[in-house]
């Protein structure tokens, strides 16, 4: 099948681990993220993500979250993708991201990272 839900646990290029714990009717979604990898010196500590999924016929839906990681850190992730089952029936999220860093005004043209990761299905334990 090509339907893809994005319930359950992931883990991204850099291992960073994420765990979505269901996806409601109207495909909004909420988590947990831990992240590998920080900008900043605190020690990291898990972080809730909130989201919202394309349920249509024919799967491999669209999707997009927000991590805020006030946990450890003043700043904000949004996350774009789409999750796709390749040939060998393995769901993959492919992702773009922008990451906001808190600062001072002046600072505000350097102030948003972007990037890429891919997720692939872990079998490991929550996050
Ligand atoms: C911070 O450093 O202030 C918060 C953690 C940010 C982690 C980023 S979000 C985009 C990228 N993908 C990951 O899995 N981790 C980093």
């Amino acid at each position: 099948s090509h339907f893809c839900v994005l319930t359950g646990l992931w883990r991204n290029d850099v291992g960073s681990r994420m765990q979505i714990d269901r996806v409601n009717e109207d495909g909004s979604f909420s988590g947990k993220y831990h992240t590998a990898v920080s900008l900043t010196e605190n020690s990291i500590k898990p972080a809730t993500l909130i989201g919202s999924q394309q349920l249509s016929e024919g799967g491999q839906p669209t999707f997009g979250f927000t991590v805020n990681w006030k946990s450890f850190s003043e700043s904000t992730t949004v996350f774009t993708g789409q999750c796709y089952v390749g040939e060998n029936g393995k769901e993959i999220l492919q992702t773009m991201w922008l990451l906001r860093e808190k600062v001072d005004p002046q600072n505000n043209w350097g102030a948003t990272r972007v990037g890429t990761n891919i997720f692939t299905r872990t079998k490991g334990q929550n996050v």
